[in-house]
């Protein structure tokens, strides 16, 4: 009897521990050891091939960085700045800051004109946008730190594709066309972005083949310093910009350490400030640990109340409290203490919305967009790395060195140019955010990784600008709480509240018309206008057998490649 008593417990003990491990049947790509999942297939293939010659998920790192510049021009970038979170198969886990800073002679006021209003465009369209690019000191740094392979080795195959060039796809043809009159009137009609391309047409990259040549050959000083760093920084002054060579020669990668926290029986590793990510989804998360989430249903009125009202909390404190911390003093211990997110979410109730107003002031407008990318690697040791890199909007300030091969960012439209006033994102500022020379622009950028009962088991990240910490945040609920499969779990329909403007967005499709409705009359403002997509998670998921699952977001031309 005792025996057939303890059979019994231990089937139940079996059957509701796999029940915590979301049994999910898997639905997007499934690899046996390693995998890349990134914005455009060629890019992911790179960075597999790379494993599968021995290399590790950082070497893979440095080879998909680079892939997506000539792949995915449109975010993948040589001019622009990102952030990586990694973890070891040891365990170990770490974070670098590879964002861009203002140049030496930025100051406060910049972007204002003389009676102190914001000047339209200055801090968003060509070389007056430009903060100091920090992807190369990246990948160089991480390949110094982790890389297994010689850099030579890693280029080969990327500066291969510049060469043999990329395929427009057509979701690529749109986002050109969309920008082509920009193009021109930053660059004039003789760069190469004013032809019109078709999808199927090849566009080839050869003047981005020799910086990428000086970059395998020298390293960081192959960008740097010397004939690469004199030439930008030649450009960007002629174009009327600010970055200098002493800026460029001055720029350095940093380590960080990242943001974590236990989410239930969840670990969850993500990016420190100057990225807000990881303190916004930390608050947002311990906010809702209390619910019962699963029960309130996958996007159900409630969900989406719950949801919202810890992110409306979480945003106004990001907006307040964040910016570079080697600029301002961040008060961490407060921000994420269990006693100061209970109080904050002390007079929120499911019978009617808080309003912004009084959590905060404000009045602006939002706009979401997909500009920034994201990819997530896992290789054959079980080592994880999370990157999301940006040129900030589609093809940063769309200034594009056609001597050199890429685009600069409009990264400096990050900062707070004036206390109050929304930047492209809606991002209200504060001073903690304000500009100064040398110090980094406040990101939304959440590159994450989530261990489960002490092991990995996502990878993940999206771009989306302000959108980026909700979609991370839906995503891994998704796999966690509503159990779905990976791709599931990054394709399943998303919304997002920011605390201001003081609105609930939904993706057009996925949303009933009676929850809206329902949301409605507690007070909650729908915002009814045709929304794009928000985000574009690229995640790992890794299953209870070892394997690992992509998922490459169905809104965009993502794709899984592993073995
Ligand atoms: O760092 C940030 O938060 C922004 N520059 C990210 C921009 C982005 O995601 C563009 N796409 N929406």
């Amino acid at each position: 009897m005792n025996q057939l008593k303890l059979i019994l417990m231990l089937t139940a003990f079996v059957i509701l521990a796999s029940c915590k491990e979301n049994p999910a049947t898997p639905t997007g790509t499934v690899t046996e050891k390693a995998m890349v999942v990134s914005a455009r297939e060629e890019a992911s293939k790179i960075g597999s091939d790379i494993m599968e010659k021995g290399g590790n998920a950082f070497d893979a790192m440095v080879a998909t960085e680079m892939a997506l510049v000539v792949a995915y021009p449109f975010a993948g970038n040589l001019g622009g700045g990102g952030f990586m979170v990694y973890r070891k198969a040891d365990g170990e886990v770490g974070a670098l800051d590879y964002r861009e800073k203002a140049p030496l002679s930025a100051h406060k006021d910049m972007y204002l004109d003389s009676l102190g209003n914001v000047i339209p465009g200055k801090s968003t369209l060509g070389a007056t946008a430009v903060g100091v690019p920090g992807t190369v000191a990246g990948i160089i740094e991480v390949h110094k730190k982790f890389g297994s392979l010689p850099l030579e080795e890693i280029m080969t195959p990327v500066i291969a594709l510049a060469e043999r060039g990329v395929v427009v796809t057509a979701n690529q043809e749109k986002r050109l066309a969309s920008q082509r009159d920009k193009f021109i009137e930053v660059n004039t009609d003789s760069t190469k972005f004013a032809t019109v391309f078709k999808t199927n047409d090849t566009i080839k990259y050869p003047a981005l083949a020799n910086t990428f040549r000086s970059i395998a050959t020298y390293g960081r000083d192959g960008f740097y310093k010397g004939e690469v760093a004199k030439k930008l920084a030649t450009f960007i002054q002629e174009k009327g910009g600010y970055v200098t060579e002493e800026d460029l020669e001055k720029y350095q990668a940093v380590w960080r350490d990242p943001i974590s926290f236990d989410y239930k029986d969840l670990h969850i590793i993500s990016m420190s400030p100057p990225s807000s990510g990881g303190v916004t989804i930390n608050q947002i998360f311990k906010m809702m640990e209390k619910h019962d989430v699963a029960k309130l249903g996958h996007n159900s009125p409630k969900m989406v109340q719950l949801f919202t009202e810890a992110s409306r909390r979480a945003y106004a404190d990001r907006n307040y409290f964040l910016g570079d911390p080697d600029f301002v003093e961040i008060p961490y211990d407060r921000l994420l203490s269990d006693e100061y997110l209970t109080e904050r979410m002390a007079n929120f109730s499911f019978d009617k919305a808080t309003k912004s107003s009084e959590v905060e002031h404000g009045n602006i407008e939002i706009v979401e967009s997909m500009e920034t990318t994201h990819y997530s690697i896992v290789d054959q040791e079980g080592n994880a790395v999370s990157v999301t890199t940006t040129l900030n909007g589609a093809y940063g300030s769309k200034l594009y060195s056609d001597e050199l091969g890429f685009f600069l960012n409009n990264e400096m439209d990050d900062f707070s140019a004036k206390a109050g006033v929304p930047n492209m994102f809606g991002l209200v500022g504060a001073e903690a955010n304000s500009i100064a020379a040398e110090k980094r622009m406040l990101s939304s950028m959440t590159p994450t990784i989530v261990e489960r009962d002490g092991k990995l088991w996502m990878v993940l990240g999206t771009p989306g600008g302000s959108t980026i910490i909700t979609a991370v945040a839906q995503t891994i609920l998704n796999g966690y709480e509503f159990k779905m499969s990976m791709q599931n779990a990054v394709n399943a329909p998303r919304f997002h509240h920011q605390w201001l403007p003081d609105m609930v967005i939904f993706e057009p499709d996925g949303f009933s018309a009676e929850l809206k409705e329902e949301l409605k009359s507690k007070g909650y403002i729908i915002n009814e206008e045709r929304t794009p997509i928000i985000g574009k998670v690229d995640a790992i998921r890794v299953l209870a057998n070892g394997k690992l699952e992509g998922g490459a977001d169905k809104r965009g031309d993502d794709a899984a490649v592993g073995f």
